[in-house]
């Protein structure tokens, strides 16, 4: 079975829901307690073994790039100051030698449109795609959790999660044909299916592996939901041929394209730091707003 070695970050959007923030930081920069989205992505595809970054994104999104670049003159001044620590927490930012490539989607057409920009790099081997806004607290990354997976299936693999039938027509939904522990074998996968309508529970969470045979699919994608090119009817299409698995992931999503769920991901890294836990939840405590949902 081929390594996953690369793994592709849609990080076109707009961000709209974040509006006023947005207009002028990418919604992937927005913070999780001290760290920006991006950066959660791109440790779990490193916990996963990823080694080439892939960023499809757009005008606008200028910090995006500067932050995985060296901050020449920050680094000599934390270095003159001594702060050995300021440094380290730097550490991570740091992409080895040509590792990061920089994309650019010209036209916001959907995600199966971002993710064929990747054609050429790509080259035909399975590689995974990663959607910052959908976080994943986890104590094996996602990522790592669906290439062990992986392994033993192949074809192509989508993150999955069980949510209310009135959520279907947010999210890919899978028509599952038979179930096996965490993994379910779907025989179709539908976009965004209104409620009534939609073939099971099951959504497709933002990781997948894809077979490469997927970017001869996206070339000759037609619009899907919402007019848009979309990532699920192109791996729809291999259904039969190539195969499509879900992977029940353990851990907690969180929806960071929403503010509802951004606000809830603050709330659970927060509370997940031994430096800020007790500080956080009895400042929490003492708020009027926070007793009145106790109560
Ligand atoms: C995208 C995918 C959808 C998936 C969702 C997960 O939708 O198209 O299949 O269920 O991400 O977050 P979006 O949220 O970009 O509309």
């Amino acid at each position: 079975m081929t390594k996953i070695r690369k793994a592709v970050f849609p990080v076109a959007g707009m961000g709209t829901r974040f509006l006023p923030a947005t207009k002028s930081i990418p919604k992937e920069m927005l913070t999780l307690v001290d760290r920006p989205l991006i950066q959660y992505a791109v440790d779990e595809a490193r916990e996963a073994g990823i080694e080439e970054f892939i960023f499809v994104s757009a005008a606008g999104k200028g910090a995006l790039e500067d932050y995985f670049d060296t901050a020449a003159a920050l680094e000599t001044r934390l270095k003159e100051a001594g702060k050995t620590e300021a440094l380290e927490a730097l550490a991570p930012t740091r992409m080895k030698e040509g590792a990061l490539t920089i994309l650019r989607q010209s036209q916001p057409l959907g995600l199966g449109h971002a993710v064929r920009q990747a054609k050429a790099l790509i080259g035909g081997e399975p590689f995974a795609v990663i959607l910052p806004d959908d976080v994943i607290k986890s104590q094996k990354g996602a990522l790592a959790q669906m290439v062990d997976a992986y392994a033993d299936v192949g074809g192509h693999m989508v993150a999955t999660m069980d949510v209310a039938r009135s959520e279907t027509s947010k999210y890919g939904v899978l028509d599952v044909c038979s179930e096996a522990g965490r993994l379910a074998h779907a025989r179709g996968l539908v976009e965004k299916p209104r409620a009534d309508l939609a073939p099971s529970t099951k959504a497709v969470i933002g990781r997948y592996i894809l077979d490469g045979a997927i970017m001869d699919r996206l070339a000759n994608l037609r619009p899907g939901a919402g007019g848009e090119l979309q990532l699920t009817d192109a791996i729809n299409e291999d259904v039969d041929q190539i195969g499509v698995s879900g992977f029940q992931f353990d851990g907690q999503r969180f929806d960071c394209g929403s503010v509802q769920g951004y606000v809830q991901a603050t709330a659970a890294f927060s509370l997940d730091r031994a430096d800020l836990r007790d500080d956080y939840a009895a400042f929490v405590n003492t708020q009027p707003q926070g007793l009145r949902l106790v109560a």
